[in-house]
């Protein structure tokens, strides 16, 4: 699924006045890559995610996918937030399964379980299927949220600070899930991070944005390869490439 921003430019009406968020934005993203979006806090990264997803509209300039324009909400989209929001009622299984219930109605139920397991087995969560929500910790909670967000087969992957909430060391194991999950099914990813070793690590190429209303300040290609691991984010290059988009970040920030 090919993505393409052309020229959006995006305001919100404020009871004080407009505020104008997003300003001739142009970017694309091949079938099958993965990119980061990086950028100052407000500069507009969550709102970028909802007109992709067609849960809003640009006031000027479209959002195409697979050459269409987006008018409205898709079923080939697949999103996960910092805050998985997993249903307590529910077992984790039975969350995993529920896009399915809503897009996939005549998919049999045996079918729709299978697809599920074969996802919780991928991120570890196997033999956690019956547990309630409740009874998982973070990281696991995000990983059964990736997996919903997975399972109908989504062509384009949204992720908005996924690992956010998580600690140093959860986040780098779900980084890990992450480029297993890539391997294994076959989606477009946007994510959308304050970490640029997470931007670095996980994509095939890093947008900075300028601060609101925000534009694209810097693009940068992760040289890393479909065979990337933890310590490539060590190297010389790698760290010259983080300084660069270090700094990329405050010229952001001073804007
Ligand atoms: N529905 C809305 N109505 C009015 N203003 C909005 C709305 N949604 C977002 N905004 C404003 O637009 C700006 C960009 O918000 P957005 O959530 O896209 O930023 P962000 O880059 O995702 O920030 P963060 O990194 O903190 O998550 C902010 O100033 C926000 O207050
Ligand atoms: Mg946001």
């Amino acid at each position: 699924m090919h993505i393409e921003l052309r020229n959006i430019s995006h305001e919100f009406n404020l009871e004080t006045g407009i505020l104008p968020v997003l300003k001739n934005l142009s970017f694309s993203i091949p079938k099958g890559k993965f990119t980061a979006i990086v950028g100052p806090s407000g500069c507009g990264k969550s709102t970028i995610t909802r007109l992709v997803s067609g849960l809003l509209k640009s006031n000027r300039g479209e959002v195409l996918i697979s050459k269409e324009v987006v008018k409205s909400p898709r079923s080939s989209v697949g999103m996960a937030f910092q805050n998985p929001v997993l249903l307590e009622w529910r077992n984790i299984l039975e969350n995993v399964i529920l896009p399915l219930e809503i897009v996939s109605k005549n998919i049999p139920r045996e079918k729709k379980i299978a697809r599920a397991r074969e996802l919780l087995e991928l991120v570890g969560l196997a033999e956690f299927e019956k547990s309630r929500p409740s009874e998982l910790s973070g990281g696991m909670k995000q990983r059964a949220s990736l997996c919903r967000a997975l399972v109908h087969k989504p062509e384009l992957l949204i992720l908005d600070e996924p690992f956010g909430a998580l600690d140093a060391f959860t986040r780098e194991d779900l980084w890990q899930t992450m480029l297993t999950l890539k391997k294994q099914e076959s989606f477009t990813c946007i994510l959308i991070t304050h970490d640029l070793r997470e931007a670095f690590f996980l994509a095939d190429e890093v947008l900075v944005l300028s601060g609101r209303p925000a534009t694209l300040q810097y693009q940068l290609s992760s040289k890393l390869g479909d065979n990337r691991k933890l310590e490539d984010l060590y190297t010389n290059e790698t760290t010259k490439s983080l300084a660069i988009l270090r700094k990329q970040i405050e010229i952001a920030q001073k804007k």
